[in-house]
């Protein structure tokens, strides 16, 4: 840690830490501090930080720390597409896929996306033929903000019937062919590598299942999305078929290139741009606001808060919506491949703990399952409540304002607790949340969502000097995994004992 560093962090665990309750009863303008609207024109974003450990002082200290660790300087470079990953020797160049960035890379995305554009159409249009299904086969990033952003947007009405596959487990796969009909089912591969074994295999089964049921030419009904066209054409794709994208976007945060084909496939373009849209509205705010005006710096210094000043090993997050019943999954990959590390981006090791376990679920269900830890358990954990105002269902207005009580309510017992001459009937209260709350659940604000928690854990990383572009710590397993399929290598009697169970030795 640098001297400048650990004096601000030192700064920090001196500073006194009063209950949510007395933050509240000593400020009171802090809603208005820390509950701030996000404008999307029509529609908007309430992100409620309120009910979490930050107050002024610690404010002032998290800047100090942001404006020492660099801050400014990284999310400079971010946005001119300087290289950011170090280790890769690559940019970042998620959020000039949404016009904002590099101009050379904006224009280079604008690009690519006529060309999905085009092709998104056509297929609408039949050039494909009827096409009703689509099976779209990826893995980690190539599939789970595709994936969550369907189930959120394309409930009712979807132009297309998307199915996005992404375990080797055939299961997963035979599910997808149960649902499809053969003769209108078309292809995505979604691999930015295009070499990775799950969606190789299941590609691979699902040519097999198109042209077992009678189709002549099922490579005729695969569209490639990949940064390596080359390794698609090698493959069988023709050219035409085949969206490219730029080296420079990271897997888990691919949603806005090629890798969101089906959602453009579901939704239809119009909409899928008003995701770019909503996305880039939080880029630039992310890129122009300072201090904790800045909402993921800001929700940034709430998660620094508690992972390194009160030892907070999780973070959950509940949506209190189906729609966004992946978004846990989602948030996942993102936070916990970007920011799982041990060493800095210099190499050097960590000093302190970097990202804690995203976990999570969807309310009201988690409430009759894991919130009696949230609520008495011996573990801190921050939570995010996030929920939208508008239903996405016409059913009795009951359901969701019912949905909406229990939420606010479980932010509202977190922070009150409740005293009790029994102990096991006593809440102790003062347990930090934050609420996200969309007017709507729309691509706009969908696309917002998810940038604001991109930004969020790139605040995260330059707080804590690493780097959240690699992912090295996948490597060894697919290593050990290929080396037993390959045969020939021992390993320790454990592996080696399951192995011959299984029949694999
Ligand atoms: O194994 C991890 C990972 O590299 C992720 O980072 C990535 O999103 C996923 O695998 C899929 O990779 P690809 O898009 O190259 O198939």
């Amino acid at each position: 840690m640098s001297e400048a560093t650990g004096s601000v962090w030192k700064k920090l665990a001196d500073l006194p830490k009063p209950t949510l309750a007395q933050l509240f009863a000593e400020d009171p303008a802090r809603l208005d501090k820390l509950a701030t609207r996000f404008d999307l024109g029509e529609q908007g974003i309430r992100f409620d930080w309120s009910k979490t450990h930050l107050d002024d002082a610690h404010i002032a200290a998290f800047e100090q720390l942001a404006q020492v660790a660099g801050f400014d300087e990284h999310r400079r470079a971010l946005f001119a597409g300087e290289i950011v990953n170090p280790t890769e020797g690559r940019a970042a160049e998620h959020t000039a896929q949404r016009g904002v960035g590099k101009d050379e890379s904006v224009a280079l995305a604008h690009g690519y996306h006529s060309r999905m554009a085009a092709v998104v159409e056509a297929i609408h249009q039949g050039a494909m033929g009827d096409v009703r299904h689509l099976i779209h086969i990826g893995i980690g990033g190539s599939a789970l903000g595709p994936a969550l952003a369907v189930s959120a947007l394309a409930r009712d009405g979807a132009m297309v019937d998307v199915h996005v596959v992404s375990n080797i487990d055939g299961t997963a796969l035979e599910a997808a062919f149960d649902a499809c009909d053969p003769a209108t089912t078309m292809l995505a591969i979604a691999s930015k590598t295009f070499t990775t074994t799950e969606t190789m295999v299941n590609a691979a089964s699902a040519i097999e299942w198109l042209q077992e049921n009678g189709v002549t030419d099922p490579y005729g009904r695969v569209v490639a999305l990949t940064a390596s066209p080359e390794k698609a054409v090698e493959w069988g794709v023709d050219e035409t078929r085949i969206l490219p994208f730029s080296e420079s976007v990271g897997g888990r945060y691919s949603l806005w290139s090629s890798i969101g084909f089906p959602v453009a496939m579901a939704l239809g373009w119009p909409d899928f741009a008003e995701l770019l849209e909503g996305a880039a509205t939080i880029d630039r705010h992310f890129r122009d606001a300072d201090g904790a005006a800045n909402l993921p710096l800001r929700a940034a210094f709430a998660d620094q808060y508690y992972t390194r000043l009160r030892g907070c090993q999780t973070r959950g997050v509940f949506a209190y919506d189906e729609r966004l019943a992946l978004l846990p999954d989602y948030l996942q990959q993102l936070e916990m491949e970007s920011n799982g590390k041990s060493v800095k981006a210099d190499g050097s090791p960590v000093d302190g703990p970097t990202a804690p376990i995203t976990w999570g679920g969807v309310g009201t269900d988690a409430q009759h399952a894991v919130f009696q830890l949230l609520h008495q358990g011996t573990n801190l954990v921050p939570v995010d409540f996030i929920a939208a105002i508008v239903p996405g269902h016409d059913l009795d207005p009951a359901h969701h304002r019912i949905l909406l009580s229990n939420c606010f309510a479980q932010g509202a017992a977190l922070m009150a607790g409740k005293p009790s001459d029994d102990p096991a009937r006593a809440y102790p209260g003062d347990r930090p949340s934050a609420t996200i709350l969309l007017d709507e659940v729309s691509p706009a604000s969908f696309g917002a969502l998810i940038a604001f928690h991109e930004h969020r854990t790139f605040a995260n990383a330059v707080l804590m000097g690493i780097n959240p572009f690699d992912q090295f710590g996948v490597e060894l397993g697919k290593e050990i995994a290929k080396q037993i399929e390959k045969g020939g290598t021992t390993f320790d009697p454990s592996t080696e004992a399951l192995l011959e169970l299984a029949g694999i030795a």
